[in-house]
């Protein structure tokens, strides 16, 4: 009995657009138009088209016509016409996520009661637990059994609304296990329902073997990682944890430098506890986005002013582990660009769902609704290669699109954390 209801609700949920769809009498069509900007900076993040009592017509996915319910048009063929009423509803552009680690295999909750009794983050580390504890684990699954529970974790994320994912390796930190994580991530991009980038993380720690010859461990990266991963088309981007402890701005130079030449895009993990240095360097190597930024220089603010780099926020990351939010405001007023990811990952950040973050962002980063959405959507997929595809609608796209429950408001969404307000997902 169970099962069955699990399985409607299932199907309910997850609606593949294979047929002609009218949403009608929608309260709120929001991000729709077709002069949106593909990154939004400073003020211009607060600006959140939405058309009132609008409509939305759908073929095979793709968007075909939308505007107000006076001006419905656009469908020549109204047989087999399937009709949403969307009366009380918001329909939305789905969320973008640019930044998890998604493919892992076990829970790290004894780290968690480690920290509740006074441990930090980073001393966990140190004794061996973190990242390293992953990796040891790693090799306990198999692909297909990393590949099944990596797929039920995304598909729980696609029910909270997120309709693109970024995934990273960085579990492995050995020439095979980072090709198996990266292996799973391919056979996830092809199979699972949603828009999929892989990130090589190689360097995401030193394996303890190499703690005292980093050198090593960047030639193996370098030198046997790189060339089987780029040949094998595994990856879109590459990431270094530039850190204390972890990965210096030196040796990050040289990792991006070396992934550059294979054609990987830098995208990477800088100022989680530290500023060192690792923003001015990812910006002059042409990264896409910095991760992180928990702390920030003034330094870093000027290096990312008029840069094609987008600060992308974490602060599902900054709740659990307890350390200082991304400054939000402080880059905005800067007229800098914000995206938001949850870093769903077994250490920092067990949680994947984006309307969390969307509610997090506001209360404690003090960004209004409409700024929040708009880096979890249009900054959100810039942050990750996407900006043809996702976190907008406009006519000829199929971006997957969501419909929330009857709602009062879009405002409604981060206000009444922790509660699920998406009622369906077109993908
Ligand atoms: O983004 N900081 C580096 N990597 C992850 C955490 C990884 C882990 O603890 O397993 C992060 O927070
Ligand atoms: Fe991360």
């Amino acid at each position: 009995m169970n099962l069955i209801v699990l399985l409607l609700s299932k199907l309910a949920l997850f609606d593949s657009c294979m047929k002609k769809l009218l949403i009608k009498n929608i309260k709120g069509l929001v991000q729709a138009g077709e002069d949106i900007p593909m990154i939004l900076r400073g003020v211009e993040m607060k600006s959140l088209p939405i058309i009132e009592n609008a409509f939305l017509a759908l073929e095979d996915g793709e968007v075909i016509s939308y505007g107000k319910m006076e001006d419905l048009s656009g469908i020549d063929d109204w047989r087999e016409l399937e009709i949403i009423d969307g009366e009380g509803r918001f329909v939305l552009p789905a969320f973008c996520d640019a930044h998890t680690h998604t493919v892992f295999a076990r829970s790290r909750e004894e780290e968690f009661v480690d920290r509740i009794n006074g441990l930090s983050y980073e001393e966990i580390a140190l004794k061996g637990g973190g990242i390293l504890n992953s990796a040891r684990r790693l090799s306990e699954l198999s692909e297909e059994e990393l590949f099944n529970a990596a797929m039920q974790r995304i598909n729980r994320f696609i029910s909270y609304g997120t309709g693109a994912i970024e995934i990273k390796s960085g579990y492995g930190l050995s020439v095979d296990a980072e090709i198996k994580m990266l292996r799973v991530i391919q056979r996830l991009k092809n199979e699972a329902p949603i828009s999929i980038k892989a990130t090589f993380l190689g360097a995401h720690a030193f394996p303890t073997e190499f703690k005292n010859d980093h050198t090593a461990y960047i030639d193996l990266i370098i030198n046997e990682m790189l060339p089987k991963i780029a040949e094998a088309g595994l990856a879109d981007f590459i990431d270094c944890f530039c850190e204390r402890n972890y990965f210096s701005v030196d040796e990050m130079d040289r990792i991006l430098q070396a992934g550059k030449k294979h054609g990987l895009v830098p995208k990477v993990h800088v100022n989680q506890f530290s500023v060192m240095g690792g923003v001015k360097k990812a910006v002059e190597l042409g990264a896409l986005s910095v991760d992180h930024l928990e702390e920030i220089g003034e330094d870093d603010i000027h290096a990312l002013k008029n840069a094609d780099c987008i600060p992308t926020l974490l602060p599902g990351c900054s709740h659990f582990l307890g350390i200082p939010y991304g400054n939000a405001r402080l880059m905005i007023e800067n007229e800098l660009p914000v995206a938001l990811a949850s870093d769903f990952n077994p250490g920092s950040t067990p949680s994947g769902n984006l309307q969390f973050i969307w509610s997090l962002a506001c209360v404690k980063m003090k960004m209004t609704p409409e700024e929040a959405f708009n880096a979890l959507t249009i900054n959100a997929a810039f942050a990750m290669g996407l900006s043809e595809t996702h976190g907008r609608i406009a006519l000829g796209r199929r971006s997957p699109i969501l419909i929330t429950k009857e709602i009062p408001s879009l405002a409604y969404i981060p206000y009444a954390f922790g509660d699920q307000h998406i009622e369906r997902i077109l993908v």
